[in-house]
């Protein structure tokens, strides 16, 4: 099908002539003024619009700023017709928007190799937009469904680890939600709150590692089997290790059982030399030990697990973590935050 092409001119002379030198290789719509132009772009897309510049009522510039408000046709590339040979008068219509001008009184192959390159042109642009679109809709795609994936791998590994012990049922899910609060509490920001839910999701990773016979034990575990399951974190960071692109993943796993005050395990870090994730993560944990059923007890009362936090302040954990998880607690007036 031909290309359209819409001419505004008020000089009737003009649109003949125009209409004569294209109808051989396009469809022509002659009209005689702004008005008239704007209405059939209300019902009508044509390919190119040629635009007279001076003209009574509203003048070529003012049509031009009307067509650029109107959505559908916005895009369509304006040529503009013009009798004017001065410097100023090209500027400005360049620097209003149009594609390029013509100059009066028309020469016919002018006019013809004009309008045709400038449509190839238009084309080019357009398809090459249409691709990029394309291109970046596929990307988006695939990148959120990569998202989704991960997502779903983590939350599955997640339930893998806590389907190890009967006694730790959500355990995962629940410190990467209460890591996550204070992870908002401590001013983190939108990505910090997203990797800490992950690294809470899976600090746990390394009781994969651990006999099950060990972690389901209904009794007092002996020494030994006391120091396999302090193994769990460096299993973890090890099984982790690999996650390249959140490093972060590993260093939670690894030191999440750490104490503030020097005394924890695997490798007795103190205060500010255990990674501030591991330190949230911990806190979370411990959390989230207190506020779930064990084997040997039902959770524990809200004010017995505010007094353990505010006891361990400090020497457990990072007075400044503590404080924000006994603010979690003092607002959560409804004991929400528990295994339920
Ligand atoms: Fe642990």
């Amino acid at each position: 099908m031909a290309e359209k092409i819409l001419v505004i001119d008020d000089d009737a002379m003009n649109l003949k002539m125009a209409e004569f030198i294209l109808k051989r290789d396009y469809e022509v719509v002659c009209v005689s003024s702004g008005r008239e132009a704007l209405d059939y772009l209300t019902q009508s897309v044509p390919d190119m619009i040629l635009l007279d510049l001076h003209m009574p009522e509203m003048n070529g510039l003012e049509v031009l700023e009307k067509i650029q408000g109107m959505e559908k046709v916005c895009h369509v590339p304006v040529v503009f017709l013009t009798a004017d040979s001065e410097r100023e008068t090209e500027i400005k219509i360049f620097q209003a928007g149009a594609m390029d001008y013509i100059q009066k009184p028309f020469l016919a192959e002018v006019v013809r190799h004009r309008i045709g390159r400038l449509l190839e042109l238009y084309h080019l642009q357009q398809s090459l937009q249409q691709e990029v679109e394309k291109k970046t809709r596929q990307l988006k795609e695939s990148s959120e469904r990569m998202q989704r994936l991960s997502v779903q791998v983590m939350l599955s590994l997640a339930s893998a680890i806590d389907a190890k012990d009967a006694y730790t049922k959500g355990h995962s899910m629940r410190v990467a939600q209460y890591s996550c609060e204070l992870a908002k509490r401590m001013g983190k920001t939108g990505r910090e709150i997203e990797d800490i839910y992950y690294i809470g999701l899976l600090h746990d990773i390394g009781k994969i590692g651990i006999p099950n016979a060990i972690i389901n034990k209904p009794g007092k575990l002996t020494e030994e089997e006391y120091a396999v399951i302090q193994s769990h974190p460096a299993i973890g960071a090890e099984i982790l290790d690999n996650i390249s692109e959140l490093p972060d993943i590993s260093i939670g796993a690894r030191w999440h059982h750490e104490r503030y005050d020097g005394t924890g395990y695997p490798d007795r870090l103190k205060g500010a030399a255990i990674p501030e994730t591991a330190r949230i993560i911990g806190a979370a944990d411990a959390y989230d030990a207190m506020s779930s059923r064990r084997s040997y007890r039902d959770v524990l009362p809200q004010q017995a697990v505010r007094a353990e936090i505010e006891k361990g302040k400090g020497t457990q954990f990072d007075p400044v973590i503590a404080e924000h998880l006994l603010a979690m607690i003092d607002e959560d007036k409804e004991y929400s935050l528990r295994e339920k």
